[in-house]
């Protein structure tokens, strides 16, 4: 039995009196989440200020984005995965189609970061996802499988026993454009299928968060799905009464 994993992907979202407002409401409600893992991924620069201000055991700090070189070096406004370790945080999201789409990152980038995070013991969510145009083209199974293997390559199947996914589809992202609850299980199904080829264990315990639009009406139907095992949530993250009623739709 997979346990459910909410993460909040706060974006290029927030101040320091917006996310202590944030981190206050979610203290307060964080004695409902049980039996659910969940993460807060805010902004680098805000990630102790948010360690500082979480006052509860039940919520874990992840980054959005992490350097492919693992330590210390001559790289201007990168941040290493030693530095994320350092400052508390759990998780790293690596291949957003943000960052994919918007600062060019390709599947080999993001297959590097995850072995990088890998190397430092943090949780890399790796993110996968088409966009409408490749999925009216019928290549949503090329596209979806291209990112998972070059991952795979890099890293080796049963290193997915430390990863977890998010199938975020692009044209679901921040549009209120969900996909179905049928639509999502069926890429969550066909992606677990991918990896059961290479390692039929390894496919059964690995978590597949889902992504895009997600919010406390859609959550629980979504999370019901046999396949999707919890969300990578964007907007809704931004609120604490949504955030976790979206935590605790699936328990
Ligand atoms: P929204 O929930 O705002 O659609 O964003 C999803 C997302 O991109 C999470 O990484």
């Amino acid at each position: 039995m997979r346990k459910l994993f909410v993460a909040g992907n706060w974006k290029m979202h927030g101040n320091k009196t917006f996310i202590k407002d944030l981190v206050t409401g979610l203290n307060a409600k964080s004695v409902s989440l049980n039996n659910v893992d969940v993460a807060v991924c805010p902004p680098a620069i805000y990630l102790d200020f948010v360690n500082k201000c979480l006052a509860t055991d039940k919520i874990f700090l992840g980054a959005q984005n992490i350097a492919i070189e693992p330590e210390q070096g001559a790289f201007t406004g990168e941040i290493s995965i030693a530095m994320v370790k350092d400052i508390g945080c759990s998780y790293v999201i690596l291949g957003h189609s943000e960052r994919r789409a918007i600062y060019g990152e390709t599947n080999e980038q993001v297959a590097d970061k995850t072995a990088t995070a890998l190397s430092a013991n943090i949780t890399p969510i790796v993110c996968v996802g088409e966009t409408l145009a490749e999925r009216e083209a019928g290549k949503l199974e090329l596209v979806i499988s291209t990112q998972l293997n070059t991952v795979i390559n890099k890293v080796g199947i049963d290193a997915f026993a430390n990863i977890v996914i998010a199938y975020e589809p692009v044209w679901a992202i921040g549009t209120g454009k969900t996909a179905s609850s049928a639509q999502a299980q069926e890429v969550h199904a066909f992606i677990r299928s991918l990896l059961a080829q290479k390692n039929a264990e390894v496919a059964e315990k690995v978590i597949i968060q889902y992504g895009g639009s997600v919010k406390p009406n859609n959550a629980k139907e979504l999370f019901a799905q046999p396949d999707i095992d919890g969300g990578l949530i964007g907007g809704a993250s931004l609120n604490a009464d949504d955030f976790i009623a979206i935590c605790t739709a699936g328990v």
